[in-house]
């Protein structure tokens, strides 16, 4: 079980602000080596089927330049394995993905897919990668997810943040839920990641979780450097997870 939680720096929303004008500014591996050095344990970007954020020469220029791992969000389709297979991220994270969604809704349907997402995770694991799924809080899923040979479930934690905002009794629901998937997800031999929607008012009782190692963030922190500077906003990030961790 791990001690220290990692934090993974989700820079899409970065190229969401370049792609509002065009051009390279602001530069999302700028933002990647922003967020490494002031402590993130890992960089993710989400390539999306219709490149509305992150681009693919932007997934080539994080590869080259950040020195912490950089884990690749992507849709189980065959130009995104083979873009996959061709920059070698440490990790993979597997999402469902809609064009009409503006984030990323729910988890993977991992029992209605196996067949499919089994076969599509094959080659990747052939080729050495760390496998992620990104599930909903749910028994079936997770066990589904261990079946076919996942390295890591990553939880979708935006239920929780969403409602612990509005209703405090289903945020608690919410929370208990993630609690038993990551205990289920942690026994079945996974590792255990979480995020979505997270913020320095829900980080806490998520990363007070003792099975869950990694948390991926990032609308939030990219929001908050507007206010206080990136660094800054990954350091209180991460002030937090450590906070809640130590106690
Ligand atoms: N994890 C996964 C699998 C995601 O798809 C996203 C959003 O791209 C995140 C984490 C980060 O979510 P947020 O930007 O809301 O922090």
């Amino acid at each position: 079980m791990a001690s220290k939680l990692r934090l993974g720096v989700n820079i899409d929303h970065v190229a969401t602000v370049r792609n509002a004008r065009g051009g390279s500014y602001p530069s999302p591996l700028s933002a990647a080596l922003l967020a490494q050095a002031a402590g993130a344990d890992g960089i993710t970007a989400h390539l999306r089927e219709d490149r509305r954020h992150i681009s693919d020469r932007d997934i080539l220029e994080l590869m080259d330049n950040i020195s912490v791992p950089l884990n690749l969000e992507l849709a189980a389709t065959d130009e995104m394995r083979e873009i996959a297979l061709r920059h070698r991220p440490h990790a993979v994270c597997i999402v469902p993905e809609k064009r009409e969604e503006l984030t990323t809704e729910s988890g993977l349907d991992v029992v209605g897919h196996r067949d499919r997402l089994s076969q599509f995770i094959e080659p990747l694991r052939d080729a050495g990668f760390r496998i992620s799924l990104f599930v909903d809080p749910t028994s079936s899923q997770i066990e589904c997810a261990a079946e076919i040979g996942a390295d890591i479930i990553e939880i979708h934690t935006g239920t929780y943040c969403e409602t612990s905002v509005t209703n405090r009794d289903a945020g608690s629901i919410e929370l208990d839920r993630i609690a038993a998937a990551a205990s289920l997800a942690a026994t079945a031999g996974l590792e255990v990641h979480a995020g979505h929607g997270l913020t320095y008012a829900t980080v806490k009782p998520v990363a007070a979780l003792p099975e869950i190692m990694e948390l991926n963030i990032g609308h939030y922190l990219i929001s908050e450097a507007i206010f206080r500077g990136l660094a800054a906003s990954v350091a209180e990030m991460r002030r937090l997870m450590v906070e809640a961790r130590a106690s």
